[in-house]
């Protein structure tokens, strides 16, 4: 649905009643996936936490299931100060800065505890402050989990996905890991996906258990195949200047309500994924491949060639440290 911006800023405004007696500050937080996942359940809990700690100051008015917006058009309204909170895949952020690159690279981390691990060194912390200059600025980090593999037809090696088409979100490192597989990647926003895949625009997709299986995807997708290929993580994102004009405290109390309704989500996220992969095991329409270490090496030997075209544009340092912290 587009975003009819008038109504927005009316709404985000702050009004004053006739008493003088100021209305709490409306915000907007903006995301695409269902309120029963690691994101939905992460923002309705720091909705929860502002109102409580700071009570008729700010209403986090929260949109869930791109009922606003896509997500690419939040990372454009978050930089333009048209919504306050938003938490895009960080695939989403091609437009603002390359260095977030570094988590789309495939079979890089081989799972979420390193994924964490790097988040919270010193160079994952300073990639919170990369789109400062476009006025975005991260709070934190969240995880959904790993990537999965699906498709309409049975796969399993590599050369099976060849003349495939594969939904990705739009980002230069997933096109060209399909492109490694010579699969032909179709980049498309989220609630486009379903679609797609029941019309059969695309055969398959990549994704974690929960917006597989939160979405329906696997629907039309009865062959799976756990790859873990690659990272589905958010950053928390805010307007900087919306930021630094908040009083200190306030700042504080955002601060509070960010890290505990993010560590929160990333808890849902790690429950989520074993609970909604079990779901799909038991489902009798869907085969589910699990790969032997040897059939996992030959989909790393095709795409792993893709880390080096990428680390000018991302960084060397941010690429060796992740790679020392993943290996
Ligand atoms: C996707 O587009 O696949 C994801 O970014 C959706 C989400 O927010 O989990």
């Amino acid at each position: 649905m587009r975003i009819h911006f008038g109504a927005i800023l009316l709404a985000a405004s702050v009004s004053f009643s006739s008493g003088a007696q100021a209305e709490a500050q409306q915000l907007i937080f903006s995301h695409v996936v269902s309120p029963d996942t690691p994101k939905g359940k992460m923002a309705l809990m720091f909705k929860d936490i502002v109102e409580e700690k700071m009570p008729g100051r700010f209403e986090v008015v929260v949109y869930d299931s791109a009922e606003l917006m896509s997500d690419e058009e939040s990372v454009d309204a978050i930089s333009e100060g048209r919504i306050h909170f938003a938490a895009p895949a960080l695939s989403k952020f091609d437009g603002y800065t390359s260095s977030l690159k570094v988590f789309d690279l495939p079979f890089l981390f081989p799972n979420m505890e390193k994924v964490n691990e790097f988040q919270s060194s010193d160079t994952g912390k300073r990639l919170l402050n990369s789109m400062t200059g476009d006025n975005v600025l991260g709070l934190g980090y969240l995880h959904n989990g790993l990537k999965q593999l699906s498709a309409d037809r049975r796969f399993e090696s590599p050369q099976d996905l060849a003349g495939l088409r594969f939904r990705v979100i739009n980002s230069d490192v997933l096109k060209d890991q399909f492109q490694a597989v010579n699969a032909e990647p179709v980049p498309m926003s989220f609630p486009a996906t379903f679609p797609a895949l029941r019309d059969g625009v695309v055969d398959g997709q990549e994704n974690t258990w929960s917006n597989i299986y939160s979405m329906n995807f696997y629907q039309y997708q009865p062959y799976m195949m756990e790859s873990n290929h690659g990272v589905l993580g958010y950053m928390f994102i805010t307007n900087n200047e919306f930021w630094s004009e908040l009083t200190e405290e306030e700042r504080r109390l955002f601060r509070h309500a960010a890290s505990v309704s993010l560590r929160y989500g990333n808890a849902v996220a790690v429950a989520k994924s074993r609970n909604d992969k079990a779901a799909i095991k038991r489902m009798k329409s869907v085969a589910l491949l699990e790969p032997t270490p040897e059939q996992l090496a030959r989909w790393q030997t095709v795409m792993r060639p893709i880390w080096a075209k990428y680390e000018p544009e991302i960084g060397k340092t941010i690429v060796d440290e992740a790679i020392k912290i993943s290996s």
